[in-house]
């Protein structure tokens, strides 16, 4: 090999422990970085011929052989090679051994700490792109749902118990709601991300008069770092981008554990996809619903992630430490698990069938107009508090007598209180309960278009 081995030059006489080079090397999984990496390279080698600090001819053949070498790494037509550490060196070397000389002077003013800092922002920042991408992708396939079914009622539930009815469309805007909150918690994190740290060299920047703006620029960046010891040793970007991934996969694992119960035989609201369940090696009637269980335990994968991350860079000293390295792994794991979760989660809801005869009956059974029978009564002027005391009063009378509450005769809604009158029954239509929550964030049928229209806008 005529090309540079590894980073250690010289200085070195013997070869690294074998254990210690595998655990040392970096490209079993920093391979991911080789877009970023030649495309900073790029930007690097044109600014370096802008200056002067290399010829024109030079560049060229840099950035002609930095292409060739990326596709045939791409490719597979060239082997990675864990000697040489990491995706920085081996394109490095691959480059020397496909240009010659003119590869030697790519580094020039480049350190691999400035080098893997600014790969690791452009990857952070072309990962953003995709999850939200892939979270618009989930809000829409929600969207389509809610207004197929912005007439199906279901319960609400508090504490998984029957509490109220509303709509199903309601409910499922629900995720959108926090999904649109993660969306812009990841553009944040992006936000953030969007600074160069091209040019902090190995932690105090260079004597060569680069340009720092003109890299920066090329790779799209808005701005450029402004301190070199920080801009090395900083992977708040990386933090901040998987701990908003983590909370993305904790909205999923709630739709997860959702259509789980949901697709019990015991609920029996809804038929999930054939594409997203497997059966059972058992038992021939098991149709399971694996993929909404993988989503809902992939979250723990996720926030692990986050943990080895934050507990990785705390403590370090300034500036750039070895450690630095070990922020990869989680990075890459947290975005390939949420943005394939999404994936799965958009077309899981777009398989979904509800049974919405189910959902209707669940909401026939259980007193769940009792706050309308409250709420009745305060509009003839009784306190809420007595209100609420009388409407359970006749919950325990309806339980008693085997019979649901709007079954209950004005004869004995009177007896409980005399301001009842026979305009108690337009109250007790689960129906008109649901429209009377005419307020904004209601689940009125009103209210619920608008919001469909709303995100519809949004997404567009
Ligand atoms: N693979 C290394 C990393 O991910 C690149 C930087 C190496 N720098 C160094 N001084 N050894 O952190």
């Amino acid at each position: 090999m005529s090309g540079p081995k590894g980073a250690r030059g010289r200085r070195f006489e013997g070869a690294l422990d074998p254990i210690a080079a595998e655990v040392n090397a970096s490209v079993g999984f920093d391979h991911r970085l080789l877009p970023h990496d030649v495309a900073g390279s790029i930007a690097h080698a044109q600014m370096l011929a802008a200056q002067g600090l290399i010829t024109n001819a030079d560049a060229t053949a840099i950035v002609d052989g930095l292409r060739r070498v990326e596709h045939q790494l791409a490719s597979g037509e060239l082997a990675w090679d864990e000697a040489l550490e990491d995706v920085h060196m081996n394109v490095e070397a691959r480059l020397v051994e496909a240009i010659g000389d003119a590869g030697r002077r790519l580094h020039t003013g480049r350190s691999r700490n400035d080098q893997v800092a600014t790969d690791l922002r452009l990857y952070a920042l072309a990962a953003a792109e995709k999850l939200i991408d892939a979270i618009d992708g989930l809000r829409q396939a929600l969207l389509v749902q809610a207004r197929a079914h912005i007439d199906t009622l279901m319960p609400g539930y508090t504490h998984l118990q029957r509490a109220q009815p509303v709509r199903l469309a309601h409910h499922l805007l629900a995720y959108d709601a926090m999904l649109s909150r993660d969306r812009s918690r990841i553009a944040d994190a992006a936000w953030r991300a969007d600074e160069s740290p091209l040019g902090s060299g190995a932690l105090a920047g260079t004597t060569l008069p680069i340009d720092r703006d003109r890299t920066a620029q090329s790779l799209g960046f808005s701005d450029v770092t402004r301190n070199s010891l920080d801009a090395v040793g900083d992977r708040d970007f990386a933090i901040e981008l998987v701990g908003a991934c983590a909370l993305v996969q904790v909205h999923l694992s709630r739709l997860g554990e959702e259509l789980v119960l949901w697709s019990t035989q015991e609920f029996g609201f809804v038929k999930i996809g054939e594409a997203y369940c497997s059966g059972s090696s058992l038992m021939p009637q098991k149709m399971n619903p694996d993929l909404a269980e993988l989503v809902r335990a992939k979250t723990g994968r996720v926030a692990g992630d986050w943990i080895a991350l934050i507990t990785i860079v705390k403590g370090l000293p300034l500036a750039y430490n070895k450690d630095l390295q070990e922020t990869q792994e989680p990075l890459y794991d947290a975005v390939e698990t949420v943005t394939a979760c999404l994936a799965i989660a958009r077309g899981m809801i777009a398989s979904l069938v509800f049974d919405t005869k189910r959902m209707r009956a669940a909401i026939d059974a259980g007193h769940l107009v009792a706050t309308e029978l409250a709420d009745y009564l305060v509009t003839k002027d009784v306190t809420f508090r007595e209100a609420h005391d009388i409407a359970g009063h006749l919950v325990r009378i309806a339980t008693e007598r085997g019979v649901e509450l709007a079954a209950l005769d004005l004869k004995t809604l009177r007896e409980a209180h005399p301001a009842f009158e026979a305009d108690v029954a337009g109250w007790l239509d689960p129906v008109r309960a649901v429209d009377r929550r005419d307020l904004v964030g209601g689940p009125a049928r009103q209210r619920v278009l608008a919001e469909i229209e709303r995100i519809e806008q949004e997404l567009r």
